[in-house]
């Protein structure tokens, strides 16, 4: 079959390792890709927005299959118009990805179907917004309306900074138009869990949990960035949260979609938190999380092409989906600076012969050269039988690595060990 996969982070580069392991994949395009990618499939100049250019692509290409990763090319139609013309995809149509594209809309599917979610008020004037944050419980969390590049929530802390997030987010538009509504909810407080599940409108099958390390600096301090490594499995997510979070989240939520007629077909990400009151929502995604999906999919023991051909069909089975016993860590090398402002340019020599994978997220090829080219640089992951293992090799694999302006956390998985241990 011949493959096309939208989208050029490190999140696309671990799908398409994972789908060259099947033996239908005869041909894989990445549409960016990035120059690490373009070892394990060819890549085509073509954006992950640029629609038009890509069914364009898929056409004249002759595609029997493609995956859409990222979340923008999602909210805006790609999977729609590339069955438009026929071409069978994994990925949630337009009407379905607004799950994860108006925080509005997910916060009142999640009233209207008792799905278990902070408190919550919607607001689309920021006289009112004011008003209210100048009385409400602090802390307190303000979140943009639609897609804002994983930045648009803001944690109050204090009442000023409640007014000024709802004055940059609504008056100076910080997040641009996806700020003329906002989300005011709840403080929660609880280990977060991140849990992707393949669906397809008929089942939902969690794939193994994992957690995320969002903020810049060790021991979660400094900015939030769009993940600086991961874990997989959660030790927090135990046999019986995930019994709790498939009763009254996963299923829930899957017929809510379809009693809206909003089948979700894909992958449908849960952030949790693991709150005193039980497991609640955070965010929905339509998507595979980055860097989730570099500790997600090297556990995976059976055939990711197969598994996304059958959501695309409506045919998902359980024993489709195994996961193996083990233990992955994925440690992000970005690029000093970010989440704000940094360079790139710089070489990126990978070490040979590690126990370790790479997935590359911002990287060109250059003069056959592997150079800098975003934030997060790449991921490194490893899997072992336990954590302690998995992140150790992560680590050995990571200072290998040769990148004169790079930068890594050092205590990715360490607050899972700490908890494994307890
Ligand atoms: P999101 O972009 O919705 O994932 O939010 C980013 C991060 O903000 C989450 O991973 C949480 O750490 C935090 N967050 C979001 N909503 C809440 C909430 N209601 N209470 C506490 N923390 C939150
Ligand atoms: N790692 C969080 C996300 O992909 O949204």
């Amino acid at each position: 079959m011949k493959i096309m996969v939208v989208g050029g982070g490190g999140r696309e580069h671990a799908i398409i390792k994972a789908l060259k392991k099947s033996p239908k994949a005869e041909k894989i395009y990445a549409l960016p890709g990035n120059g690490g990618i373009a070892a394990d499939a060819e890549c085509v100049a073509i954006g992950a927005k640029d629609i038009d250019k890509i069914v364009e692509f898929a056409k004249s290409n002759a595609i029997d299959f493609a995956v859409v990763a990222p979340d923008d090319p999602l909210v805006l139609g790609a999977v729609d118009a590339l069955e438009e013309i026929g071409i069978p995809c994994f990925g949630p149509r337009k009407n379905a990805a607004i799950i994860e594209g108006s925080k509005v809309f997910s916060k009142n599917l999640m009233k209207k179907y008792n799905i278990p979610t902070a408190e919550y008020e919607v607001f689309e004037s920021s006289e009112d917004a004011l008003k209210y944050v100048e009385s409400c419980k602090i802390p307190v969390v303000i979140k943009a309306d639609g897609l804002a590049l994983g930045k648009g929530v803001i944690i109050a802390m204090t009442r000023e900074e409640a007014v000024d997030a709802v004055k940059s987010i609504m008056l100076e538009k910080a997040f641009g138009e996806s700020g003329s509504k906002i989300v005011v909810e709840e403080f929660l407080t609880g280990p977060e869990v991140s849990v992707l599940s393949f669906t397809d409108g008929n089942v939902v099958i969690p794939m193994i949990s994992s957690m995320d390390h969002k903020r810049a600096g060790d021991n979660d301090t400094g900015l939030n960035t769009g993940g600086m490594g991961t874990v997989a499995p959660n030790p927090y997510y135990t046999d019986a949260i995930a019994a709790e979070c498939m009763e009254k989240i996963f299923i829930h939520t899957m017929n809510a979609m379809n009693a809206e007629g909003r089948t979700f077909k894909g992958c449908l990400y849960f952030g949790l938190m693991l709150t005193p009151d039980g497991p609640k929502v955070i965010e929905y995604n339509c998507r595979f999380g980055d860097p989730e999906t570099q500790v997600v999919l090297p556990l995976l023991e059976t055939d990711l092409l197969e598994i996304m051909i059958a959501t695309s069909k409506g045919e998902l089975k359980e024993d489709l989906v195994k996961f193996g016993n083990k233990h992955a860590c994925c440690v992000i090398t970005a690029s000093k600076g970010y989440p704000q402002k940094y360079e790139s340019g710089f070489e990126i020599t990978l070490p040979q012969g590690t126990d370790a994978d790479f997935y590359v997220a911002g990287a060109k090829l250059e003069g056959g050269k592997l150079l800098s080219a975003g934030g997060r640089v790449l991921g490194t992951t490893a899997i072992a039988d336990t954590l302690e293992e998995a992140i150790e090799k992560a680590y050995t694999a990571t200072k290998q690595i040769k990148l004169e302006n790079g930068y890594y956390r050092n205590d990715i998985g360490q607050r899972a060990r700490l908890a494994l241990k307890k």
